[in-house]
């Protein structure tokens, strides 16, 4: 079972074991390349990726970088780059990014910068990596003023998706995944949503036909969104559906503890509620976005300790928000959202007050 999806002139193959297919690196064969990974990823798969890569080429060292949100930085970046740059790599060098979402986006913008662009090739290994952070053009490190403030759009050449890495993946970080496949379910497409209602415990369980299906959709889904964005900036928005929220989440918890798709799970809840009290969404299907969410083990409240004014004042430095005004992507039924202008701070506050109390679940 192995699927080729493109978009513009990137590739993005998904296969069950990327250890058992060696053809796909043939692209790489007398190239330099420099791997980016993570002390946790590198200690499960670093000797076996190194060995499939030395096929291709001799020339491959990597690069080691401590494993967290809080080091998608400017630092880090520097870092790399010094090192890059002390070792002479030149513009036909690929970075190969290899671990989650962290690792992609400043693999990505590292790739991005460096000699004004060089090659990279993806190869994700969490859940939300796959389905959603390695797929695309996007690229970002985080700023103490905000989460993702700096970065660049720049497609990888290549994504390569071996479901196997998913069987290493904590609970936590495979229901962290689920938050962006049930978003794509929510902004994009309802039967894609009740589909995954109906297989979520087979996804926790890693079952490979669903996994299979589960990330092949959500690629297209994406994908899908990227092409139309030549045409629909507007369109493109609605992948940040609950991440204002989420990402206020991540920045009061200073990036520990919190991973980003819980912090966006509590994210879809809050919008859900901010629809709710435009009247813009019917209750059972308000509803229906909160009991998925249950479904995937995704929390509905943020951290113990936040407060109103906090997510307030967080948000409002967000790069979607001018200082007056705050726009959201909010769902209007399941499968369809739009992105709202300047909803009422009052709106807002109410939404996160009935998002502490649980409302939905008294309705
Ligand atoms: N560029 C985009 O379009 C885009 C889209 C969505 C999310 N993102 C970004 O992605 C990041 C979140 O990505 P993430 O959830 O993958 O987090 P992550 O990269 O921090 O990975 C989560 C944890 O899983 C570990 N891990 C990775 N692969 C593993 C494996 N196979 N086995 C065991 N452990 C493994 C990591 O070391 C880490 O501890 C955020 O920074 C978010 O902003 C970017
Ligand atoms: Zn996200």
């Amino acid at each position: 079972m192995n699927k080729l999806v493109k978009y513009n002139s990137c590739k993005v193959l998904i296969l069950n074991n990327l250890f058992s297919d060696s053809i796909y690196f043939n692209i790489l064969k007398n190239k330099r390349l420099l791997i980016i990974t993570n002390k946790l990823i590198a200690s499960l798969y670093l000797d076996k990726l190194k060995k499939l890569l030395y096929n291709a080429t001799n020339n491959l060292e990597h690069i080691i970088i401590p494993n967290g949100e809080k080091y998608k930085n400017i630092t880090t970046v520097n870092n790399i780059i010094s090192i890059l740059l002390k070792k002479n790599y030149d513009s036909d060098t690929i970075i190969i990014s290899f671990g989650g979402g962290v690792i992609s986006d400043i693999s990505g913008f590292i790739a991005s910068i460096y000699k004004r662009g060089i090659d990279v090739i993806h190869i994700p290994t969490t859940l939300l990596a796959q389905v959603d952070a390695s797929i695309g053009n996007k690229t970002s490190i985080n700023h103490k003023c905000g989460k993702n403030m700096i970065g660049t759009f720049y497609e990888p050449k290549l994504v390569i998706i071996g479901l196997n890495f998913l069987n290493t993946l904590s609970r936590k970080e495979i229901y962290s995944g689920l938050s962006e496949v049930i978003k794509y379910g929510i902004v994009m497409n309802s039967n894609f949503f009740f589909w995954v209602k109906k297989n979520i415990n087979n996804l926790i369980l890693l079952k490979s036909k669903s996994l299979y299906y589960c990330v092949t959709t959500c690629c297209k889904l994406k994908i899908d969104i990227i092409n139309k964005n030549k045409i629909d900036n507007i369109s493109r928005m609605l992948l940040n559906f609950g991440h204002t929220f989420g990402h206020a989440i991540e920045q009061y918890a200073s990036y520990n503890n919190w991973s980003h798709g819980s912090a966006v799970a509590v994210g879809i809840i809050i919008a859900t509620y901010v629809s709710l009290n435009l009247n813009i969404i019917r209750i059972k299907q308000a509803k229906l976005i909160r009991s998925v969410i249950i479904k995937a083990k995704l929390p509905i409240f943020g951290p113990k300790n936040i407060s109103i004014n906090d997510y307030i004042n967080i948000i409002k430095n967000d790069k979607k928000s001018n200082i007056n005004s705050i726009n959201l992507v909010l769902p209007i039924s399941i499968g369809k959202a739009r992105l709202f202008y300047n909803i009422d701070n009052k709106v807002i506050t109410k939404s996160i007050l009935d998002s502490k109390q649980d409302l939905l679940s008294r309705l």
